[in-house]
């Protein structure tokens, strides 16, 4: 090997030791203090919310430790259809087949054998999401239909009992038995948009 070659690799190394010991590492510092840490748990929060989102909604948003012993992500990493309704200012306004359409466009070319049926199964579900800052990210659901977290809310409790909400975007595979009924009063509703609001990130969140 010629001296410049381990005159290079030795300039690599270097620059690439200090990069992981320095700039990397306190980015993921701070990525774990975001992410895991730093919750406004202590901030205005009910106990009425939290025990009304446990019973609630926890089936999918799971408020159980991350794997690695950090606070929840509320997500269970499972997918379902709450049966949104189609989102009217979109452009075009187009059917968003979630995981089953996406895995019909991504497949189907490869794998022509595959039935019809099995992308079915999937269509109407999208990836439950966190709410790990829910409160600061309007609008909500997958095509921004709700632009108010409480209006989100109201629509998962009343779904199937009240008019005014418009048909599902997609009715395949909708979930009726978790959503749509919940039977939660306006001050439930209130206690548990509150309870959201505690899922903030301190350093996000203030004023
Ligand atoms: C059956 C599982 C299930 C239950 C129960 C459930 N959710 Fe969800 N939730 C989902 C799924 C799936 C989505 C994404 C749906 C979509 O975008 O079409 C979602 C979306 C949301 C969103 C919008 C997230 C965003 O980033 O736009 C909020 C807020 C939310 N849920 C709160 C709740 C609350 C509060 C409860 C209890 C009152 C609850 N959910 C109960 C599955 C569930």
């Amino acid at each position: 090997m010629s001296m410049r070659i381990i005159l290079l690799v030795l300039v690599f190394s270097l620059s690439l030791a200090t990069m992981i010991l320095a700039g990397p590492l306190s980015n993921i510092e701070q990525l774990g203090k975001i992410m895991y840490q730093d919750l406004d748990f202590s901030f205005n929060r009910t106990q009425s919310g939290e025990a009304l989102f446990t019973t609630h909604c926890s089936k999918c948003h799971a408020v159980s430790a991350y794997p690695d012993g950090g606070p929840p992500l509320f997500t269970s990493y499972a997918y379902e259809n709450i049966g949104l309704p189609a989102n009217p200012l979109l452009s075009g306004n187009p059917v968003d087949y979630g995981l089953g359409g996406f895995l019909e466009a991504d497949f189907n070319s490869d794998l022509p054998l595959i039935g019809d049926a099995m992308y079915a199964a999937h269509y109407g579900k999208f990836k439950i999401p966190t709410l790990r800052n829910i409160a600061l990210t309007p609008p909500y659901g997958h095509n921004g239909y709700f632009p108010e977290l409480r209006e989100m809310i109201r629509f998962l409790n009343s779904r199937d009992v009240s008019p005014e909400w418009p048909a599902p975007e997609v009715w395949t595979n909708l979930n009726t038995i978790d959503v749509g009924d919940m039977g939660l009063t306006d001050a439930q509703i209130d206690d548990i948009v509150q309870f959201l609001h505690t899922l903030s990130d301190r350093r996000l969140n203030r004023p």
